[in-house]
């Protein structure tokens, strides 16, 4: 990874791409222009759908030249720490719901080498941040309830968003937003201090593999609106 900085930086979830094909859908963004790449990790338990585990994880990993940016969605997550971090995960994020132990998540992550992420679910307050900011470098703010992509962006996040930018202050501390990210709604927290946008179906609609084109038009102007 790169040395720490606060520009805008697209991240697509391939979670919205053609799951047969990741390799290729990976490149692609790549090759039209975003910045990080999002993996949506699921387990039926901690949220209601199923995507993949870190086999899959570790498949891609060679596909990805940029950022591999690990998000998990599982519950319990230490048991899998090590898994996600050998298959080469930049940066591995955590829910602050998943477990009592997010403390000790989180120093599980860093002990990997990897950068530790942490994320709020919308009914979250930032205040549960508050005590973990000495071992995070990302924090993931929901923007819709996780599980699905394709959901309506919450507005109310956007008051958590403004409260976590002032506590975090000059750590280098990259917040994200995650959920109903597109040309619209980026805008919205860009202003208030996020840095990174996953954008699941508002980047890989109207493009394909094949057709890679809409996919650079998508990252585009969800940056440019953003920035
Ligand atoms: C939701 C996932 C998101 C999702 C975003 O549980 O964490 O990364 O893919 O999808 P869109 O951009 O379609 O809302
Ligand atoms: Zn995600």
């Amino acid at each position: 990874m790169t040395a720490f900085d606060r520009t805008i930086k697209i991240a697509p979830s391939i979670l919205a791409s053609d799951f047969a094909n990741f390799g290729a859908e990976i490149e692609a963004v790549e090759a039209q222009g975003c910045d990080w790449i999002h993996v949506d990790v699921m387990d039926g338990h901690f949220v209601p759908n199923i995507t993949f585990g870190p086999e899959t994880c570790k498949a891609i990993r060679p596909h990805i030249k940029t950022v591999m940016d690990v998000h998990l969605m599982i519950a319990p997550v230490d048991p899998y720490i090590d898994a996600f971090a050998a298959a080469g995960a930049d940066i591995i994020t955590a829910h602050v719901e998943a477990g009592p132990h997010i403390h000790r998540t989180l120093q599980a992550i860093r002990a990997t080498g990897a950068k530790a992420g942490l994320a709020l679910n919308p009914g979250t307050p930032a205040s549960a941040a508050a005590p973990l900011l000495d071992l995070v470098d990302l924090i993931c703010v929901m923007t819709v309830n996780p599980g699905f992509g394709g959901q309506k962006f919450i507005h109310s996040q956007i008051e958590t968003v403004k409260t976590l930018r002032s506590m975090i202050g000059d750590r280098p501390i990259h917040i994200e937003i995650d959920g109903g990210v597109d040309p619209t709604t980026a805008p919205l927290v860009a202003a208030v201090g996020a840095d990174v946008l996953v954008a699941g179906s508002a980047v890989f609609k109207g493009g394909s593999v094949k057709n890679p084109e809409p996919y650079g038009q998508n990252i585009s102007a969800i940056r440019a609106a953003a920035s």
